[in-house]
């Protein structure tokens, strides 16, 4: 008994002692969740199993997409991180949103991520946001720039199909145009510069391919979705 309770008490001196090998040099104990700092780090932890980078395929766009760090407003980016987008999987990270990051660490990934864009800017690259152009005529443009991978109709061809109503439940009409412009790279969606043999899709293509993408959904029932005319101008 006596010698159980020494070895204790020695056990715990030791355990308390600084010099005890294994033991964690103050500097390298584990950092709490707001200390990290670094952009690598940070992208690893909270965004990477979602968004490739540097080659990594995953579920959704890569956030180092050259076309896609081209026409992104920075804005966008922070508030995205932040908020997140409703109604789709991208969560919001702030603590605001119920999420653990500070505005602080936001900023370092929102620099990191457009750290990477390319340095010339194209002043002819369309706008990260439009409002959705003409379903009928996105139509026509679909068939000229998509169709031949994701066939006619979208419903699938050598690429999958864009128009289940699974997938645009999924989605934002954003999302869409994103990836009309900036494609996926990591799969091989080519860019809008990239679609149509020898010229780039035109703004208003794209704006009226977002628009028949939206236009395939469906409600509850089975049936169409009647597009809301904006209250913008
Ligand atoms: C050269 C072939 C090719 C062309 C042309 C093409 N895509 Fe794709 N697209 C792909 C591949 C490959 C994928 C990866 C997924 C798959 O295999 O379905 C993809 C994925 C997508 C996705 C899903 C992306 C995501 O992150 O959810 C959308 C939406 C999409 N394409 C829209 C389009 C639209 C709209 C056009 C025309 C404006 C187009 N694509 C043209 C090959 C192509
Ligand atoms: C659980 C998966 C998930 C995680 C984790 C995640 N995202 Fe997302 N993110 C998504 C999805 C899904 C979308 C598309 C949402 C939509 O439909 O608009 C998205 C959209 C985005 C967009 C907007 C794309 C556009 O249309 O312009 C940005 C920017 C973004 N995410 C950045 C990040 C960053 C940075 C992180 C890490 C801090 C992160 N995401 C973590 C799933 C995720």
């Amino acid at each position: 008994m006596i010698r159980t309770t020494l070895l204790l008490a020695t056990l715990f001196a030791l355990a308390a002692c600084d010099g005890m090998p294994g033991r964690p040099k103050p500097a390298s104990r584990w950092k709490s969740p707001s200390e990290i700092t670094d952009f690598a780090t940070l992208y690893r932890q909270n965004c990477l199993g979602c968004h490739g980078m540097d080659q990594e395929v995953s579920g959704s766009l890569p956030m180092d997409a050259k076309t896609y760090l081209a026409v992104l407003p920075r804005e966008v980016l922070f508030d995205v991180i932040a908020g997140g987008i409703p109604s789709t999987a991208m969560p919001g990270f702030s603590t605001k949103s119920g999420g653990t990051l500070t505005e602080a660490q936001i900023k370092i990934l929102a620099d990191g991520i457009l750290a990477k864009k390319p340095s010339a800017p194209d002043a002819t690259l369309p706008p990260y946001a439009a409002e959705p152009g003409d379903p009928a005529r996105g139509a026509t443009a679909f068939a000229a720039a998509c169709a031949s991978c994701h066939g006619e109709g979208g419903t699938g061809g050598k690429a999958g199909s864009v128009v289940h109503p699974a997938y645009l439940d999924l989605v934002s009409s954003q999302y869409l145009r994103t990836i009309v412009i900036a494609g996926r790279p990591d799969l091989g969606c080519p860019d809008f510069a990239n679609r149509i043999p020898g010229r780039r899709m035109t703004n208003e293509e794209i704006s009226d391919v977002v628009a028949w993408l939206t236009s395939n959904r469906k409600n509850e029932f089975g049936q169409p979705l009647v597009p809301v005319k904006s209250s913008l101008p």
